[in-house]
């Protein structure tokens, strides 16, 4: 089965950067489903080295309205015109300088649907929460107030925050058990169920063996072609 193995460059990138990361990323040959998420400025860019078959283009926020007085955002037809197929909803690092809620979260997969983007909608419980036992909960309410009612496929990305740029990954058995809690309460719905947090070349294809992990989402690895290339090739 292909993996769906996502590059989240953050606020990082330029186009030097660009340029030569395609260079070398263009002699990747893979298998696997790899979409490319940078920041917004350089999605047209992007988009010209990805083929819509294999590579494809994502964001990595959208706004839940479609236009409007909402200065410095992005809508989901902005990102739909320029050419992404999916978009990083409710990543920690949002949900944390943004103040993002569940709620806002499920209105801007929503907007994301109806543009026929597939919404990568990230959850996560932080090292309190996991300490205290309650991760699972934590995860559940997410899911149960994030996630929209949709038919349409919807990838969710299981990033405890206490693993994201950290270096600290979640145990094999912490990821293969709450991918287990994610997909038994998802049953009916078209989901895919990544990971994310620390992921690099040493870890990726560990993670990508268990069961009900359909990928990954890396950060920092991302930015770097030759680790992120040994990744996507598995
Ligand atoms: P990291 O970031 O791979 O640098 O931990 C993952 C993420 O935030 O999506």
């Amino acid at each position: 089965m292909a993996k769906l193995i996502v590059a989240n460059w953050k606020m990082n990138g330029s186009f030097d950067f660009i340029d030569d990361y395609f260079e070398e990323f263009e002699n990747c040959e893979t298998a696997n489903t790899v979409v490319f998420c940078p920041p917004s400025p350089y999605l047209g860019i992007v988009k010209t080295y990805v083929n819509d078959e294999t590579t494809h283009l994502g964001g990595q926020d959208c706004h839940n309205q479609a236009l409007g007085a909402y200065t410095g955002d992005v809508s989901a037809a902005m990102l739909r015109d320029c050419g992404c197929a999916y978009v990083i909803l409710g990543h920690s690092e949002r949900r944390h300088h943004h103040s993002e809620t569940n709620t806002l979260v499920k209105a801007k997969a929503e907007a994301a649907l109806k543009q026929g983007i597939t919404p990568i909608i990230c959850v996560g419980e932080t090292l309190e929460q996991r300490q205290s036992g309650s991760a699972q909960a934590t995860v559940i309410q997410q899911l149960d107030e994030s996630l929209p009612k949709t038919k349409q496929t919807i990838v969710i990305a299981y990033e405890p925050v206490w693993a994201i740029g950290t270096g600290l990954v979640a145990s094999l058995e912490d990821i293969a058990n709450m991918h287990q809690t994610i997909a038994s309460h998802c049953q009916g719905g078209e989901v895919k169920i990544i990971y994310g947090g620390s992921v690099t070349d040493v870890n990726a294809a560990a993670i990508m063996a268990l069961p009900h992990v359909d990928g990954v989402l890396v950060g920092g690895a991302s930015l770097k072609t030759e680790t992120f290339m040994a990744i996507v090739a598995g």
